[in-house]
C-alpha cells in the first residue's frame, strides 16, 4: 500500500496470530518492512505465505503478554527494531459487580503494563538512535466507559495516556509515539457482538460509515503512522471508527 517506504526497516508486532495484528503485519510487509511477530502460538500461516511470495523475513517469537518475564526475555532475543506495533490486547467481560479481581488485573497486564515493558525495551534502543516509530493499539473506550468492560475501558484509557507520556518524552529524541482507536472491527475480540443479530443492526445503525471496520482499514492507519509521512505526527490517538465518535 504505500510501496517500498519501509524498504529494510525491521518491525516487531504482538499479536499478529490473527485480527488486526495480522493485518498489520501484512501490510508492514507489502510495504518493505521486515518482521518480527510476537504471540502465544505458531506465526500465522498466511503470513508466512505473504513472506515468501514478497521474499520478505518474518520470525516469530512466542510470548505471553501475562508473563512480565517472557516479555523481558522476547526484548533481549530480538534487540534493536524500527518499528513496534503494540497490538496484542484481551477482553473479558462480566457485570462489573461480579468482575473478579483476577481478571481485572489480567487484563491490566496484557492490555497495557506489557505495553508499557515491550515500548520501554524497545524504545530504549530508538531514543538511543534517534529515530523509531511506536503505535499503539488505544480504543473507543480510551473515550468511552462502555458496559460490562470495566477492566478493558481502564486499561485502553490508559494506554491512549502512556501514548502521550511516551511521546513527550521521546519526540525531541526523533522517535514517534502514537495509537490508533479503532472502532467496530470484525475479529474474534467482537465474537459475542457479532453472534447477536441486533446488537450487530444497532451498532451498523449508530456507525456513520454505515458498516463496520475490516481489519485491513484499521492496519493501513497503523502502518501510516509507521512511515516518514507521519514523521511530524506526535503523541496522538488517531479514531479510525467510520465516524463513531463524531457522532
Ligand atoms: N476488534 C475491535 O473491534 C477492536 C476495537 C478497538 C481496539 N481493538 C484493539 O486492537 C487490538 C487487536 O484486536 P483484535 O480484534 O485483532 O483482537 P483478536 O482478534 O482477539 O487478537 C488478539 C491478538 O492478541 C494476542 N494475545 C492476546 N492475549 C495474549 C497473551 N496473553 N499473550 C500473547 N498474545 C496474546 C492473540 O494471540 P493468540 O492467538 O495467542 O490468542 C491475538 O494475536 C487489541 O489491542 C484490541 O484491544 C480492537
Amino acid at each position: 500500500m504505500f510501496d517500498d517506504v519501509l524498504h529494510g526497516k525491521k518491525a516487531v508486532v504482538t499479536g499478529a496470530s490473527r485480527g488486526i495484528g495480522e493485518a498489520v503485519a501484512a501490510t508492514l510487509m507489502r510495504s518493505g518492512s521486515d518482521v518480527t511477530t510476537l504471540q502465544r502460538g505458531p506465526v500465522s500461516p498466511s503470513l508466512l505465505r505473504l513472506a515468501d511470495e514478497l521474499e520478505r523475513s518474518l520470525t516469530g517469537v512466542s510470548v505471553d503478554f501475562a508473563d512480565a518475564d517472557s516479555i523481558g526475555a522476547a526484548i533481549a532475543e530480538i534487540g534493536a527494531v524500527d518499528i513496534l506495533v503494540n497490538n496484542a490486547g484481551t477482553q473479558i467481560r462480566h457485570d462489573s459487580v461480579d468482575f473478579p479481581l483476577a481478571d481485572f488485573n489480567r487484563v491490566m497486564q496484557i492490555n497495557t503494563s506489557a505495553v508499557f515493558q515491550l515500548s520501554q525495551g524497545f524504545g530504549a534502543h530508538m531514543v538511543a538512535r534517534g529515530e523509531g516509530k511506536i503505535v499503539t493499539l488505544a480504543s473507543l473506550l480510551s473515550f468511552q466507559g462502555g458496559l460490562r468492560v470495566p477492566a478493558y475501558a481502564a486499561s485502553k484509557g490508559a494506554v491512549a495516556q502512556l501514548t502521550k507520556a511516551l511521546s513527550n518524552e521521546w519526540a525531541s529524541h526523533g522517535v514517534n509515539v502514537n495509537g490508533v482507536a479503532p472502532g467496530y472491527v470484525q475479529t474474534d475480540m467482537n465474537e459475542a457482538l457479532l453472534a447477536d443479530p441486533d446488537r450487530f443492526r444497532q451498532l451498523n445503525e449508530r456507525i456513520p460509515a454505515g458498516r463496520w471496520a475490516l481489519p485491513e482499514d484499521i492496519a493501513n492507519a497503523v502502518v501510516y503512522l509507521c512511515t516518514p509521512y507521519a514523521d511530524y505526527v506526535h503523541g496522538t490517538i488517531l479514531p479510525v471508527d467510520g465516524g463513531w465518535l463524531g457522532r
